[in-house]
């Protein structure tokens, strides 16, 4: 079981980031938490404080925004924290037609699910590298094996995830530092309705029996950093369904992906 000194966790104020905060509190001597809702942030590390006894640090941080990024890191190095841990965990999406898309909403998220997690890497791995240790955990989404519909930009976001997980893991594996890209399926979480373009307005056709709990999904994804996998998607439906993805031709996926019925109401 791996043990950290300290664990930066990108959008840890809700959803599948607190769910790592709780989940990870008991292997760390310090946590990260960073997000935009520093009240939220508080109110977790608070309750780790009492549960786990350990050194909570809550940052207030738009990720979107290149310079914040930069803060972020220079006030952790001020205050002597150095990650061994790096969550990337922050993300959104957006439901429905491209071309009637608001632009600042697509931006934001291009910036929040690649150029962040992008640059948080860039930025501690240097750390990570002279510590001789590290672990980086990545949020994909099933999406990113399937190009969708009406998810267009978001399912691409996440193939941008993983397809650079795979690559960092392979360079940073002779400095001892381990990447791993987690791959859920649908997740009950705030992210719904942050990907709703009007209140009430979400995906449907979305079978209740293919979701998996936030508990399921960060336990599954700590026990595949700890055996150092490359890619984890965590439910057994999910990760058979994934698997019958990877092994149909372009053309089939076409074929499903465009006689399937357009999912956004609302
Ligand atoms: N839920 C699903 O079905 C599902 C499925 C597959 C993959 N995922 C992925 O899982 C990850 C976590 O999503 P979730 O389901 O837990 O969603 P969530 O409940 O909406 O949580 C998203 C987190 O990201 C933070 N965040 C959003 N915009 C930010 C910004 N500009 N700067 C800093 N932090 C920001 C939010 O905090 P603030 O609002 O306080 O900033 C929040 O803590 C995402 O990468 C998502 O793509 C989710």
């Amino acid at each position: 079981m791996k043990q950290f000194r300290c664990v930066l966790i990108s959008g840890a104020s809700a959803g599948l980031g607190e769910e790592f905060a709780r989940q990870l509190a008991a292997r760390c001597q310090s946590i990260v938490l960073v997000a935009r809702r520093v009240d939220r942030l508080n109110e977790i590390a608070e309750s780790l404080r009492a549960q786990q006894g350990i050194e909570v640090h809550c940052i207030a941080c738009d990720l979107t925004k290149a310079e914040d990024r930069v803060t972020l890191f220079s006030t952790m190095s001020a205050n002597g924290l150095f990650p061994d841990g790096l969550i990337n965990n922050a993300g959104m999406g957006d439901y429905g037609a491209f071309h009637d898309a608001d632009w600042q909403k697509i931006s934001a998220m291009m910036q929040l699910n690649m150029e962040a997690l992008t640059h948080l890497c860039h930025l501690f791995l240097p750390s990570m590298i002279r510590q001789g240790r590290g672990e980086i955990i990545n949020i994909s989404s099933m999406a990113s094996i399937l190009p969708i519909p009406d998810f267009a930009v978001y399912a691409a976001t996440k193939a941008y995830v993983s397809s650079f997980s795979e690559a960092l893991k392979i360079e940073l594996r002779e400095f001892g530092i381990n990447v791993t890209a987690v791959c859920p399926g649908p997740v009950h979480t705030e992210f719904g309705q942050v990907a709703a373009r009007r209140e009430g307005t979400e995906i449907h056709g979305m079978r209740e029996w293919f979701y998996v709990s936030k508990a399921q999904v960060v336990t599954e994804a700590i026990r595949g950093m700890d055996r150092d996998a490359a890619r984890v998607y965590p439910g057994w439906k999910i990760a058979l369904a994934a698997a019958g993805i990877s092994l149909l031709p372009l053309a089939a996926l076409r074929l499903i992906m465009s006689s399937r019925p357009r999912k956004v109401q609302g």
